[in-house]
């Protein structure tokens, strides 16, 4: 607890729910304002929880179906926490050709995955994507910003211990 200018004491407010109602009053009145604040309330939380859809929408107006809807639409926004460090696999031609598919299946049991999804202790997200636009590093894949090219299986490995 602590006290506020009020003279009350009140429990400590989250910073990041702080950080969102100040966003919300932000965009209050603004036209076109859901997508820009789903996207700051992302890089708040680094995902979008339902509660602060809820919020968004009565922050803003709106149904929550609205607010549901606009989330599960576009690719950039994610329902479900995320890693610290998001792996993109290519699995186009170029890449399958010289071995995605193995590629993939090491970093898989690896991280202990069945598909794509995130780790239990939040450090990696795995993603297959169609082309990183690198075919000529095939079997290529991003980490974070970072292009890996000409992987095997270990070297992936390898590569994925440097992120933590
Ligand atoms: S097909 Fe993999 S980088 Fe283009």
């Amino acid at each position: 607890m602590s006290a506020c200018c009020c003279g009350n004491k009140h429990a400590k407010e989250d910073p990041k729910q702080m950080a969102l109602r100040e966003a919300i009053a932000r965009y209050q009145g603004v036209a076109g304002a859901l997508i820009p604040l789903l996207q700051e309330a992302q890089e708040i939380f680094g995902y979008l929880p339902g509660e602060v859809m809820e919020e968004i929408a009565r922050g803003l107006g709106l149904p929550f179906s609205k607010v549901f809807g606009v989330a599960t639409f576009y690719a950039q926004f994610h329902l479900k926490p995320r890693g610290r460090n998001v792996i993109r696999v290519c699995t186009g031609t170029a890449c399958h050709v010289r071995g995605a598919s193995p590629l993939l299946e090491s970093i898989r049991q690896a991280l202990g995955l069945k598909d794509e999804g995130t780790t239990e202790d939040l450090r990696y997200t795995l993603e297959t994507v169609a082309c990183l636009g690198a075919c000529g590093l095939a079997p290529a894949m991003m980490v974070n910003e970072d292009t890996h090219g000409r992987l095997t299986p270990a070297k992936a490995l390898e590569v994925l211990k440097q992120y933590q």
